[in-house]
């Protein structure tokens, strides 16, 4: 694939760094930044042919194959736009829009030109979470109950996050984009979240938007999503997720204490440890091959993969729209206090009633309700009769 990269910052950076890592065939070959400077910077550093200071002449390139959006939050609807304009398959950073209202136009505009649309939820390709993925759909861990997942660091390193009317929001669009977008994972994206529970307060930073925040995500069929998003944390940046199911467990740590632990006097020159570390001396945590951790490379296999297969990719524009729905409701119960329903007008899962609570029999009048082996060897099980709701128990005596 000939890639246009749109925009020069931060995350342009850290994709150019994975699509040119080692061997790999897809290259960036244009780069649009309002300001040519950074624009030839940028592709001097890359070594791309090309460079424009129009994001309309960068996207309509003839050698251009596929459009990259790396700009901030308030520009990607118009990108996306003018990359339907152009009839280019384009790829677009999360969060996918500010609102589940931008997002369903972006969704709409690029369903209708018969383009590629896919969402660069990097989180949800990591080697360890696709790992996870497997397990899960194999039902290791049985039916997922509930779902978390924390991402936390000292805050955004641009003015625009700063700024709610660019950005979206504060931590909840910036970070919660991704927890929420990885429990929905775990739980299943054919179940329909319906109601979000959610707290958030601006603790720390002289902002208008929040800097910390804790939500619930409910589902049709009982489970619970959680998210864990601020940008007050201290100490880097904390990307954690756990999975509860009937018969399994997960713990899963990305970032911070990966099982790679370094400390240094500070005698070298200072350097890069890993993203949003504060410090580089003392004991540090570093990540081997970080854009590796962070999912970058999966992700553009199956992007590109997906477009030369003619399928959806792993996370499409549809779902970008549904954590954005789902964000939606996270602010306003927020303000209000109270479980606020996610107003998805485009469901495209199962039907919600196809998703009910179903219990364990023991055998044809009972539930069982649970079993366990006790100090003494004896065994024990706790049974609910399934029409009088009478709740015994059974031990077996040990030999
Ligand atoms: N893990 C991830 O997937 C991840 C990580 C970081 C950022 N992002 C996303 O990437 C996007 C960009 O974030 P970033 O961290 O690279 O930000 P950044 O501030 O580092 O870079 C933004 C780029 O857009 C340019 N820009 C800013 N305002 C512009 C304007 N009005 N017109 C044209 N260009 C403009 C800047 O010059 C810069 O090149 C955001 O949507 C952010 O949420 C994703």
């Amino acid at each position: 694939m000939k890639i246009a990269m749109l925009g020069s910052g931060f995350i342009a950076r850290f994709y150019a760094e994975s699509l040119h890592a080692q061997r790999r065939r897809d290259h960036v070959v244009m780069v649009y930044s309002r300001n040519e400077e950074n624009a030839k910077r940028f592709a001097s550093d890359y070594g791309l042919p090309h460079y424009s200071t129009s994001m309309e002449d960068a996207i309509a390139h003839p050698d251009v194959d596929v459009v990259l959006i790396s700009l901030p939050n308030h520009l990607h609807e118009a990108a996306v736009h003018a990359c339907v304009k152009a009839k280019k398959h384009v790829i677009c950073t999360k969060p996918l829009g500010r609102t589940a209202a931008e997002a369903k136009r972006m969704l709409d505009a690029v369903e209708q030109a018969g383009i590629f649309g896919g969402y660069l939820e990097d989180l949800c390709y990591t080697p360890k979470f696709l790992k996870s993925m497997e397990s899960v759909k194999r039902g290791d861990i049985g039916r997922v109950l509930w779902a978390k997942s924390r991402e936390t660091h000292p805050g955004p390193h641009s003015d625009w996050f700063w700024d709610k009317e660019k950005s979206g929001g504060g931590a909840i669009i910036d970070l919660g984009c991704h927890c929420v977008e990885i429990s929905r994972n775990f739980i299943g994206k054919n179940i329909k979240p319906i109601e979000v529970m959610c707290w958030a307060d601006t603790q720390v930073h002289p902002i208008d938007a929040e800097d910390h925040a804790i939500g619930l995500v409910k589902y049709t069929n009982g489970a619970i999503g959680q998210f864990e998003v601020s940008w007050t944390f201290r100490g880097g940046m904390d990307l954690r997720d756990e999975v509860m199911g009937t018969e399994g467990t997960i713990w899963v740590n990305s970032f911070l204490r990966t099982g790679f632990e370094m400390f240094t006097t500070g005698k070298g020159d200072d350097g890069y440890v890993a993203e949003k570390a504060e410090s580089n001396t003392g004991w540090l945590f570093p990540v081997g091959d970080e854009a590796h951790e962070l999912g970058y490379p999966h992700m553009f296999t199956d992007m590109f993969n997906a477009i030369e297969e003619n399928r959806d990719p792993l996370e499409t524009f549809y779902d970008g729209y549904v954590v954005n729905a789902i964000l939606d409701a996270a602010f306003k119960s927020a303000e209000t206090k109270t479980w606020e329903p996610i107003v998805l007008e485009d469901w495209r899962g199962d039907d919600p009633e196809d998703n009910q609570k179903h219990w364990e029999s023991y055998d044809v009048d009972h539930y069982l309700i649970k079993k366990e082996i006790l100090p003494n060897g004896d065994i024990t099980l706790i049974l609910k009769h399934k029409t009088s709701g009478k709740v015994s128990q059974k031990v077996t005596r040990a030999e």
